[in-house]
């Protein structure tokens, strides 16, 4: 399976939100991802399931909701009925992660868990199996635009490690500071799903810049 490649709204110019998400579409993007912050768990505050559900009227793709929110459980419904196609959770505010899982997956979604750069795989060995993906930070959530922290590499290695111990199927998905110097490396150390937003939509040309992206993460992978 080649690389697939998730933009990020979030870098996105907001008044033309639509046609982004159709360039990004045209250029051959595999998912397009959502940020969504509370001003709590992260410094930020950015867009709910309205927001979502107006993408999901632009798009077929399908959309990668990563919930960077304090309390997940009482919005889950919400996102997929707005169209969420994967949810993604953080550990560092679910206390009761096995349920969370099941949740997601009962409202007939793919489940994901993030983890932040300070938050050990080791979390994730008990329900590694259950997982559709993970979402390894490679940035302390909050922003767009920020530098890639050097040691997620060797953290997505223990991810695939873990996962192989653990016997799961769950795609590694990496979010914060990929362009096309980090994209060859981390896909490399086992990335299936490149998240990108200033990589992509911060560019003068977004197109461009997906194809880019890509081919930085292809040579790698046929190296
Ligand atoms: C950061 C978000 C990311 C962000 C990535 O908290 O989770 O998805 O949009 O942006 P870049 O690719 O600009 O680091
Ligand atoms: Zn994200």
């Amino acid at each position: 399976m080649s690389v697939r490649i998730a933009p990020s709204i979030l870098s996105a110019d907001f008044t033309r939100l639509g046609e982004e998400v159709r360039i990004v579409e045209n250029a051959g993007a595999d998912l397009i991802h959502l940020d969504v912050m509370d001003g709590h768990f992260v410094p930020n505050l950015t867009m709910g399931p309205a927001v979502v559900a107006a993408v999901r009227k632009v798009t077929s793709l399908p959309l990668d909701v990563h919930l960077m929110i304090t309390d997940p459980d009482r919005y889950l419904e919400a996102f997929v009925q707005a169209g969420a196609s994967m949810i993604s959770v953080h550990v560092e505010v679910l206390p009761h992660l096995h349920r969370t899982i099941g949740a997601i997956h009962e409202l007939g979604c793919r489940a994901g868990v993030a983890i932040n750069p300070a938050t050990s795989p080791i979390f994730l060995e008990e329900v590694g199996a259950d997982l559709d993906h993970v979402l390894v930070m490679s940035v302390n959530p909050g922003f767009g635009g920020q530098s890639f922290i050097a040691r997620s590499e060797s953290k997505v290695r223990a991810v695939r490690g873990l996962l192989e111990r653990t016997r799961s199927r769950a795609l590694i998905e990496i979010d914060g500071g990929i362009d096309v110097h980090t994209a060859g490396r981390v896909v490399a150390a086992g990335v299936d799903i490149l998240v990108a937003g200033a990589a992509v939509f911060g560019q003068p040309d977004p197109a461009a810049a997906l194809r880019a992206l890509r081919a930085a993460a292809i040579a790698q992978q046929t190296a």
